[in-house]
Order: C-alpha cells, then structure tokens, then sequence
C-alpha cells in the first residue's frame, strides 16, 4: 500500500534474484557466515513482481517470515544454504531468465574439509585451524557464460572506502572486474548498508561508468535498479 503505482514494465519477463548470505558448513553444527539481512534482495523480488516479472527468489538462508509474502506475491523461492547451493540454484533458474540480480552476500571461502562429525575440544591439544579454500564467483560466471541470450546480469557491491581508494573507485574495479551489465554500489560503514533501513545506491555499467543514483528505501532502492535494467533489456 502507498508509493507509486509500477508500469507493469517487467511484464512476461523472468529475472532471478539471489537474496540472503550463504553459510558454509565447518562441521555438521557450525557454519561460516555473514550479516546480510536480505532485505535489498527481498525488495527486489517483490518490485520486480509488482511490475509484471515472473520471479524466481534463491533464498540464502533467509526466514520465512521475510519470503512468505513474496510467495503470496507469486514469487518462486527456492531455499538454499550454501554457497555451492545457491550457484546451482541461480544457474538452473538463469537458463531461461532475462535478468539475475546477484545481490546475495555470498561468502569468499568456505573451509576445505568438513568433517562429518562435531570439532571437539581435546584436553592439552591446540585449537583447530580452518582452512578455507575460494569460492567460485557466481556472478562473473554468470557474466561470462550468459546462460541465455541477451541476459542482463547484475551484481551488488557494498564498499567501504579505505586507503586504496573510494567507494566509488574500489566499484568501478569491481564492475570492471566483474563482468557484470550492471553493477549497484553501496556505501557500507556509519549506519548505512547491512541491516540499515535506508539505501544510498550509485549504478555503473561494465566499463564502471555511471549510469544511475538512486537513494532511499530499499523498496525505492529496487525500483531505481529496475528502471535502469529495463533501459538494457533488449526490446522483446
Ligand atoms: N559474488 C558472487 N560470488 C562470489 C562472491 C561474490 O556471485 N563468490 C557476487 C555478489 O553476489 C555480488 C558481487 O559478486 O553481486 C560483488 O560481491 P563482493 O563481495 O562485493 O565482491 P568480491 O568479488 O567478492 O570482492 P571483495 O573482495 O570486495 O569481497
Ligand atoms: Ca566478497
């Protein structure tokens, strides 16, 4: 209820959206993982339906409480847990998608091994030590393989600024980097980003040119990134 009534701009389009932070098991009761409320991700899904979209939702670890209004909404969730769960998922529902909006925090590292029984303290041993081993990147793959034609693949990036260069210039290399059509740039740090309420969003393209700045609600941050995804999408 309330805000702008959405131009079903999105309508007979698919986009997939990841959402939530990925936990990567260390024993069969303890996992790595992050902060990420998927809230940004939520937002995205249900503006992406109240514009027309067939959505499919890869849900990282996300309540039911926070997706259970999207699937009243009409929105496909599937449900993932780790890293290597969430690639899957995404890659299936990209095959036959126009947009996949990564704005899941997925995790760098997971550990090597994960034995199949709980790490106990031993009298007198040392700690254990975790080794982690990279990730696959879900989103430059994505960019690489275009799943299908004429896919527009977006990523989400929360920067800090530090020593080695601003928000902005640290996103431009990453959007760079990436691969991506579309890259959202979130300044994290002092109360904004994860967790917080309001959004302040800065969209580059490929070449880590500006194309978009949108602020506000993460349901307004969502409609700003729509618009400028609807400008890449190919006309039908
Ligand atoms: N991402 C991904 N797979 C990974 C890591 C990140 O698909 N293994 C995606 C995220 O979903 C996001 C984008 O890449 O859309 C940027 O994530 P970010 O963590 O900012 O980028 P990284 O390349 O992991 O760089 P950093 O070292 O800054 O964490
Ligand atoms: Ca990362």
């Amino acid at each position: 209820a309330g805000g702008r009534q959405p131009a079903p701009d999105l309508a007979g389009r698919r986009v997939v959206v990841s959402a939530g932070g990925t936990r990567e098991p260390v024993d069969p009761v303890r996992f790595l993982g992050n902060r990420s409320s998927g809230r940004q991700g939520v937002a995205l899904a249900e503006a992406a339906a109240a514009r027309g979209a067939q959505v499919t939702l890869v849900a990282a670890n996300l309540e039911t409480a926070l997706t259970a209004p999207l699937v009243e909404a009409g929105v496909r969730v599937v449900d993932v847990g780790s890293t290597a769960e969430l690639r899957t998922a995404v890659r299936e529902a990209a095959t036959a998608a126009d947009v996949v909006v990564m704005a899941a925090a997925v995790a760098d590292f997971r550990p090597s091994r994960t034995p199949g029984a709980k790490i106990k303290k031993t009298q007198g041993e040392p700690p254990p030590v975790i080794e982690l081993v990279e990730n696959p990147d879900v989103l430059a793959e994505l960019a690489r393989d275009r799943l299908s034609p004429g896919q527009v693949v977006v990523g989400f990036a929360a920067e800090t600024g530090d020593a080695a260069g601003s928000v902005l210039e640290h996103g431009r290399a990453k959007a760079r980097r990436k691969g991506a059509d579309l890259l959202a740039v979130n300044a994290v740090g002092d109360g904004r980003g994860f967790g917080a309420v309001d959004n302040e969003v800065t969209v580059l393209d490929a070449a880590g040119d500006v194309v978009a700045e949108v602020a506000g609600s993460k349901r307004q941050v969502a409609d700003g990134l729509w618009d400028a995804v609807t400008k890449h999408l190919s006309v039908m």
